[in-house]
C-alpha cells in the first residue's frame, strides 16, 4: 500500500497469471501455451515486418488483419475486431457492454480474470453455480443481469458447452450481451460463430495464443454484429489507438493462411490429450471431459497442493488454484508426448510417496 495511490488502484485485486521461469530446463505445463511452434511463414512475415516502417506507427484500425479474419469467417469487416491478446479484448467488453444497474454473470469456477476486471470497473457481478459435476446450467442465468460471459470450453474445467445451450442462454437474455469466451474452442468444441448472424447480443472472442501457438506475439480477436464491434472501437479508441504493434499485424495476419499446420497441430495436440487423460484416468485421477488443451484433474487420495509441489521440485510445473470448490484440482495443459510421459513417470513416483504421508 502507498500513499500515492488513488483509492482505485488501492482497491484492486489484480490477476496473477502463471509463472514464467526463466530457466527454460522446467516442462512448462502451467499456462496453456501450445507446445509446437508456430508455423515458419508466420515467422518469416515477423522478420520481414520488422524493417524500417518501424519508425512509422501501425494502422490504428488494423485493417489488414480485420479484413483477412473476415474473409476466414465469412463474416464483414465490420464484423471483427482486434486486440493486444484476448485480454485487452476482454477489458475493453466489460467497459462496452456491461453496467452497473445489475449484477455481470459468469460462472463460480471460471477464468479468474473475469472479477478482476469486474472490480477494476466496479461492476457488481455473481458467479453462477456449476452443477456438481462442474456443468454450467443455462436455466441459472435467468435472472436479472447487466450481461454474461462465460468461456466454452470453461477454463479451468475444460467442459464443453454444447452449441444448443448458448442459443438457450441467448434467447433468454436477448436485451444484454452474451460474451461466449473461445480461447479454447479449436481443441474439439463446437464455436457459437455461425449464432452471430441470428443474434445481435452475441460476441464471441478468440485469441492466437493457445491453437495458433502465438502466445507471445498478444493478438485476440472478437466477432460479433457491427454494432458491439463499434462498441468495442469506441472504448479502445478512448484507450489507445495502436494496440497491435506492426509484427504482431503481419504475424497474425500470416497465421491465417497456414491452415494444414494449424489442423495438424491441433489433431496432435488432442491426441496427446486423450492419451495423458486415459493413463492419468488409469493412476486414478478424476479427470473432467476435456474439449481443451488443458486438463482438470483430482486424485481421491492425494490433495492437489502435494501433487503441485512434488511436480515441482521434479521440474514439471502445473497450475494450482487455491479457490472455493477446486482446491484439489490441477489443471494441467497438455504438452509433447515426451512432456506428458515425463509428468506421468513423475505423478507414478509421486502417488505411492504421497500415499504414506
Ligand atoms: C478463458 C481464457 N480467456 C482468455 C485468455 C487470455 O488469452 P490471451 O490474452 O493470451 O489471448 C485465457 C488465457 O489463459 C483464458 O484461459
Amino acid at each position: 500500500m502507498s500513499r500515492f495511490w488513488s483509492s482505485t488502484a488501492a482497491g484492486l485485486t489484480p490477476y496473477i497469471p502463471g509463472e514464467q521461469p526463466s530457466e527454460g530446463r522446467m516442462i512448462k505445463l502451467n499456462t496453456n501455451e501450445n507446445p509446437y511452434p508456430p508455423p515458419p511463414a508466420v515467422l518469416e512475415a515477423i522478420r520481414s515486418a520488422a524493417g524500417d516502417s518501424l519508425r512509422l506507427y501501425p494502422d490504428p484500425n488494423a485493417s489488414g488483419l480485420t479484413a483477412v479474419i473476415a474473409a476466414y469467417f465469412g463474416l464483414a469487416p465490420g464484423g471483427v475486431f482486434v486486440g493486444n491478446g484476448s485480454d485487452e479484448i476482454l477489458a475493453f467488453a466489460f467497459q462496452a457492454f456491461f453496467d452497473h444497474d445489475q449484477p455481470v454473470l459468469f460462472p463460480d469456477v471460471t477464468y479468474s480474470f473475469y472479477s478482476v476486471y469486474a472490480n477494476l470497473y466496479n461492476l457488481p457481478y455473481t458467479g453462477v453455480p456449476l452443477d456438481r459435476q462442474f456443468r454450467i446450467l443455462p436455466s441459472a442465468y435467468q435472472i436479472p443481469n447487466s450481461g454474461i460471459i462465460l468461456p466454452n470450453p470453461n477454463a479451468p474445467t475444460a467442459i464443453h458447452l454444447p452449441l444448443e445451450q448458448i442459443r438457450e442462454l441467448l434467447e433468454h437474455n436477448n436485451d444484454r450481451v452474451l460474451i461466449v469466451d473461445e480461447a479454447y474452442i479449436d481443441f474439439g468444441g463446437e464455436s457459437a460463430v455461425p449464432l452471430i448472424a441470428e443474434y445481435p447480443n452475441l460476441l464471441v472472442i478468440h485469441t492466437l495464443s493457445k491453437s495458433r501457438s502465438l502466445a507471445g506475439l498478444r493478438v485476440g480477436y472478437a466477432l460479433g454484429q457491427p454494432e458491439l464491434i463499434e462498441g468495442l472501437n469506441r472504448v479502445k479508441n478512448s484507450f489507445n489507438s495502436y494496440t497491435l504493434d506492426r509484427l504482431a499485424l503481419a504475424g497474425a495476419e500470416a497465421s491465417f493462411a497456414e491452415e494444414a499446420y494449424f489442423r495438424e497441430n491441433i489433431a496432435r495436440i488432442v491426441r496427446t490429450r486423450e492419451v495423458a487423460a486415459a493413463a492419468l484416468r488409469e493412476a486414478g485421477f478424476n479427470v473432467t471431459d476435456s474439449q481443451a488443451n488443458f486438463l482438470f484433474v483430482s486424485h481421491p487420495a492425494v490433495p492437489a497442493p502435494v501433487i503441485f509441489r512434488k511436480l515441482r521440485e521434479q521440474g514439471i510445473l502445473v497450475r494450482y488454484f487455491d479457490k472455493p470448490r477446486i482446491d484439489n484440482y490441477l489443471r494441467i495443459t497438455v504438452g509433447t508426448d515426451a512432456e506428458m510421459a515425463a509428468l506421468l513417470k513423475a505423478m507414478k513416483q509421486i502417488l505411492p510417496e504421497a500415499d504414506s504421508l
